[in-house]
């Protein structure tokens, strides 16, 4: 009798790790990491092997992303083994490793946009709101410029330039102007010194800190909707016209004369062929840039 209920046990306990290990192989062969909310993730991460992980979000969410629909970069990076295809990538379901490596300077732009103005606005309110600032100072303004209103800001840095530009040298900068112009919009990056001077009274002993900081805040914001706008299938170039158009854009578009022009972020749908024909960019050894101490 005694050894009947222990074989029952057995029994029970062998069906029980058959259940649970089927259950097991069935959560490896059907779970879409990508789509998971973030804690989610963490408590999946905890039980299915990194190996599986990464077969199967290539299996559910990049495929889609390896078929081309539109353009691909993914040539360029023969090194890197993932894709950096344009192809329904997405702000929002792009992973942060894609979007970063996707990110390139684009020149040859159109004045088309992939996304519509208000999916624009959306992802500048996301910069706006969440990108850090130094102190949580929020000294950050961004002005954004769309099609005609892009347009007359490219027309002014033209106008000024061509009164400083010698006429020789007239023509590489008129074109290279002329290429700006001919894309969808400008974001225009500005730092508000008001900011800055309240931070300086409050923390007196960083004074001469903040200047410095408030560069570096204005940087992530930029790098930001850089990074944001190409996962949207917009190609993007940083330029640095300022002070050239200041005055005239603070007349035209109410931006007070103290806030302090940073840059200008160029964007549009890349001109066919644009992205694909971008050369690699040259890399220093690794070795030489990054240095790891303690790592296990
Ligand atoms: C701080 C900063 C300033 C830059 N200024 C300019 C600029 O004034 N004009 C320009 O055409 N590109 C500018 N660039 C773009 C760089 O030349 C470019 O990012 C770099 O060559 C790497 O190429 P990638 O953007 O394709 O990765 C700037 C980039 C950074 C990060």
């Amino acid at each position: 009798m005694r050894a009947l209920t222990i074989r029952s046990w057995v029994g029970v306990a062998v069906a029980s790790a058959l259940v649970l290990f089927a259950a097991y192989l069935f959560a490896l062969s059907s779970f879409d990491e990508a789509t998971m909310t973030a804690p989610l993730r963490l408590q999946v991460q905890k039980f299915i092997p990194f190996a599986t992980r990464v077969a199967s979000v290539r299996n559910s969410h990049l495929p889609s992303l390896q078929k081309p629909l539109t353009s691909s970069t993914s040539t360029l990076h023969p090194q890197h083994n993932f894709s950096t295809t344009t192809a329904k990538m997405t702000y929002d379901s792009t992973s942060f490793k894609d979007a970063v490596k996707h990110r390139r300077t684009v020149y040859q732009l159109s004045k088309q946009s992939t996304i519509p103005d208000s999916r624009i606005q959306e992802i500048l309110e996301t910069a706006i709101t969440e990108v850090p600032s130094s102190f949580n100072s929020q000294s950050a303004r961004i002005v954004v410029l769309l099609k005609d209103e892009h347009d007359k800001f490219w027309d002014i840095v033209r106008d000024v330039l061509k009164t400083i530009v010698p006429e020789d040298k007239w023509e590489h900068t008129g074109n290279r102007i002329a290429g700006f112009r001919n894309a969808y919009g400008t974001a225009l990056f500005y730092e508000d010194p008001a900011s800055i001077r309240k931070l300086q009274e409050q923390y007196p002993s960083y004074t001469e800190k903040f200047p410095q900081w408030s560069e570096h805040t204005s940087a992530m914001h930029q790098y930001m909707l850089w990074t944001a706008f190409e996962t949207e299938g917009l190609g993007c170039n940083l330029q640095h016209y300022n002070p050239l158009p200041d005055r005239k854009v603070s007349e035209i578009w109410n931006v007070p004369a103290e806030w302090g022009l940073k840059a200008q972020l160029v964007f549009g749908t890349p001109a066919e062929g644009a992205r694909e024909s971008l050369p690699e960019k040259s890399q220093l050894p690794i070795k030489e840039k990054l240095f790891v101490h303690g790592a296990s």
